[in-house]
């Protein structure tokens, strides 16, 4: 993996000199005589009387204008929109830093009133720090190494410690959910996991094709049994001495999604590279825990696949049996993550974790309820009332979406304890999804944990252009929501 240099960063009272290696990022706000700079240490009478309107910059939060400045420097002037908190600095802070690559030095001025603010504009900076150029390293221009914040409210060393150690796992999820399913297939979602979690106090287990079958894994089987390359259950543990709670993460890791035997069309296909998105959440929310040394047991589940079509396929109208003992009748097999996932949970269950989260791009449904931004949020009242706490601590968007009883018999098997999708129906997709997930919670002996499920497959992959601290392709959704989860968990 082609990486990129790590971001220093430092905190000072005064402005450094400029230089021609140097971006400084002011903002600009409406005030009472139209858009206008923002307060700041520069000495913005050097640029004489600039009129922002006519040179059509906005003070709409994010937007990035770009002047010449002192000494050859570039001014970087980005839209703070209506309100200072530390939601906008985070994101406007992203924005500078993603249009500010090219150059070696960030300096950032903005009228940052406390610790919390200098902390979020750090943070916006280090995640919009990414470029992911593994397929062209000649093409990287990223060149910047170096953030400034210029405040006198200087944040501990443990603070900037934690905020490095929570961009870095945002960062290495999007570099690996945006690795191409020719490189990255179960046995090398493994084999990175395990460079990740280099002296790191975590525990793995692996579970290859043929324990699968013995031990009764029969979902997340029957969804690689068609592909050339095997399945794999991974489990990646931290188990601290002073655990307070334990929390189990099971993601959804389809390394490549064509549909298998229900085949999808050319179109839908592409973009199936980001199946093994909650994968590679859990198993980075979790080593980030355990690299900040959170009192809490947290232990990932990637349930790895590729599904694909071939003679060893999964066929429609097969009968499966999930480690549960409950039995599947597979109807559509592009509804495969909730197979693979149904395995995960039902593992993750008999370690009787008391939380249970599933990570998943599950439904194409919860685009269509939900738009690209916002992950649908399912499950019992107590976690998913301390996921929404934790999103917005830190600023990711989440939306309750309900679990409706009536829709369940839609799932209904003429021969199976259940089917996994409603030929033909249309309406709930997403709920669907979440009312067969809900089926494979909990241990054998009735012991249930209080489970979520977040289906990302909105805000897994920005299609679009880039916004914020937002790359183009793999965002790293719900890293930053997981791990805020178990600091306040830690509390
Ligand atoms: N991986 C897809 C869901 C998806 C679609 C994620 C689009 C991101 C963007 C999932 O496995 C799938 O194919 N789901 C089906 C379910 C259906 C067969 C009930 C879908 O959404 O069409
Ligand atoms: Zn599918
Ligand atoms: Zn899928």
């Amino acid at each position: 993996m082609v990486l990129m240099t790590k971001l220093k960063v430092n905190i000072v009272e005064t402005l450094p000199s400029l230089s021609k290696t140097t971006a400084l990022l002011l903002g600009i706000q409406k005030g009472p005589r139209g858009i206008q700079l923002a307060k700041s240490t520069f000495d913005s009478k050097v640029l004489g009387d600039i009129n922002f309107e006519s040179l059509g910059l906005s003070s709409d939060l994010g937007k990035i204008g770009k002047i010449s400045g002192p000494e050859g420097s570039v001014l970087v002037l980005v839209g703070l929109g209506e309100k200072l908190e530390v939601d906008s600095l985070r994101l406007a802070a992203g924005a500078a830093a993603r249009e500010s690559l090219s150059l070696e030095n960030l300096i950032i001025d903005l009228p940052l009133k406390d610790v919390s603010q200098v902390s979020a504009v750090i943070e916006g900076a280090s995640l919009g720090h990414y470029e992911f150029n593994n397929y062209k390293p000649k093409a990287q221009s990223a060149k910047l190494g170096r953030l400034t914040v210029v405040s006198p409210h200087k944040p501990d060393k443990t603070v900037l410690a934690e905020i490095e150690t929570i961009s870095l796992a945002v960062k290495n999820t999007r570099n690996l959910v945006n690795l191409p399913a020719n490189d990255l297939y179960p046995q090398q979602v493994v084999a990175e996991a395990r460079k990740l979690s280099k002296s790191l106090p975590v525990k793995l287990k692996v579970w290859e094709e043929k324990d699968l079958i013995s031990q009764g894994l029969g979902g997340i089987h029957a969804v690689g049994r068609g592909s050339a390359r095997p399945p794999r259950l991974l489990k990646v543990e931290y188990r601290p001495a002073k655990a307070k709670t334990s929390v189990s993460l099971v993601g959804k890791g389809i390394t490549f999604d064509t549909g298998g035997l229900s085949l999808k069309p050319a179109e839908a296909m592409v973009g199936m590279k980001y199946d093994m998105t909650g994968a590679a959440v859990v198993l980075n929310a979790v080593l980030a825990i355990a690299r900040l040394a959170l009192p809490v047991r947290a232990t990932a589940w990637l349930c790895l696949a590729e599904n694909m079509p071939s003679g060893s396929a999964t066929r429609p109208n097969d009968v499966i049996k999930i480690r549960n003992g409950k039995t599947v009748e597979v109807l559509n097999t592009d509804a495969e993550g909730r197979l693979v996932l149904a395995d995960g949970l039902a593992m993750a269950s008999e370690e009787k974790p008391d939380y249970l989260i599933d990570v998943a791009t599950l439904t194409g449904a919860a685009t269509i309820a939900l738009g690209n931004r916002y992950a649908g949020l399912m499950g019992d009242a107590g976690a998913v009332k301390i996921i929404e706490q934790a999103a917005n601590t830190a600023g990711e968007l989440v939306w309750h979406m309900p679990l409706p009883e009536e829709l369940r018999s839609l799932l209904n098997s003429d021969i199976a304890d259940i089917a996994n999708v409603k030929i033909g129906s249309r309406a709930g997709g997403m709920l669907i999804g979440g009312l067969f997930l809900r089926e494979f919670v909990g241990a054998t002996d009735g012991h249930k944990p209080t489970w979520a499920h977040l289906d990302i497959a909105g805000p897994a992959n920005n299609e679009g252009a880039p916004y914020g601290f937002t790359p183009k392709g793999a965002t790293g959704v719900m890293v930053r929501t997981l791990v805020q989860l178990a600091k306040d968990l830690a509390n």
